[in-house]
């Protein structure tokens, strides 16, 4: 038996990346998926792509930053799949710069998909979850949340935003059974992300980043995303998972003894 058996899940961002590979595990686990995403396309194929492989997902085109499109998005998987259970707010986007090359509109826009999204689904899906008795929702931050990322200021800010609005919003709801949980991907070999990798420089910065010498895979968010939706984490709540190969916790100086100080014994 799948850990998301007789779950209805909604997952943002499914078009693509973490959401894709999220989407295709959350059925496999038995879930029966919503794939949202603001290309309607690329969630439907990604839904007809779980329906092949035996699963249940629908799909539906929605820009999360937007309140009616949020709202829509919860109402239709209430009336055709009966409830909901599980939110994966997970589409996300990213401008770089600093604050004096980023435009005010990057601002907003990245604010908007980042962390409106993130109120706006939690605002939606709590009343639906309520019904059911509880559930998870959780929200796809960064390590850039946690860190002082330099040229990507608002994409750091948003994302530390995210994680203190589920800090915040965690408590609000654990009383009604519903748990809020954020994941802190390190790099994961994603679509934009392997755009950005083809630049060989900057490939070699971000594979020495990580302890384990590679970068990540979209399936191993999902493996923290599907253990957070489950009820195998029912004591977690109010967290952010760092799911980083070692990035977050690694030292800029790398291992002291690489090389050895001359005269240190
Ligand atoms: N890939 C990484 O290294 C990495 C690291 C840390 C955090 N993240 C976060 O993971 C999440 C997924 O990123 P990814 O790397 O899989 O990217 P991706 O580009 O592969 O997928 C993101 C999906 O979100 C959709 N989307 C964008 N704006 C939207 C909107 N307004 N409404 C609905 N859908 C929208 C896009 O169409 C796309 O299909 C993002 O929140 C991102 O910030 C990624």
């Amino acid at each position: 038996m799948g850990l998301l058996e007789n779950k209805v899940a909604i997952v943002t961002g499914a078009g693509s990346g973490i959401g894709e590979a999220s989407a295709h595990r959350f059925a496999a686990e038995g879930a029966a998926v919503v794939a949202v995403d603001i290309r309607a396309g690329k969630a439907a194929e990604v839904a007809e792509a779980i329906t092949e492989a035996g699963g249940h997902a629908i799909s539906l085109g929605a820009n999360v930053s937007e309140a009616d499109d949020v709202a829509a998005m919860v109402d239709e998987t209430v009336k055709r799949l009966g409830g909901l259970d599980v939110l994966f707010s997970n589409a996300g986007t990213i401008r770089l710069g600093t604050a004096v090359e980023l435009s005010i509109e990057d601002w907003d826009l990245v604010m908007a998909v980042n962390v409106r999204s993130v109120f706006l689904g939690a605002k939606f899906a709590v009343p639906a979850m309520r019904e059911r008795g509880g559930g998870s929702i959780i929200n796809t931050a960064s390590i850039s949340g946690l860190h002082g990322d330099g040229g990507a200021v608002v994409y750091a800010a948003s994302k530390a935003a995210v994680i203190n609005l589920t800090r915040a919003m965690s408590t609000d709801h654990a009383a009604e059974g519903i748990r809020v949980n954020a994941i802190c991907p390190g790099t994961i070999e994603t679509p934009p992300v392997k755009r950005m990798m083809q630049d060989e420089a900057a490939l070699q910065i971000n594979l020495a980043a990580h302890s384990l010498g590679r970068l990540g895979q979209p399936e191993e968010i999902a493996a923290a995303a599907v253990w957070l939706a489950s009820d195998e984490s029912s004591f977690v709540t109010g967290e952010h998972l760092v799911v980083d190969g070692g990035l977050h916790s690694r030292s800029p100086l790398g291992r002291l003894a690489d090389p050895r100080p001359k005269n240190m014994r």
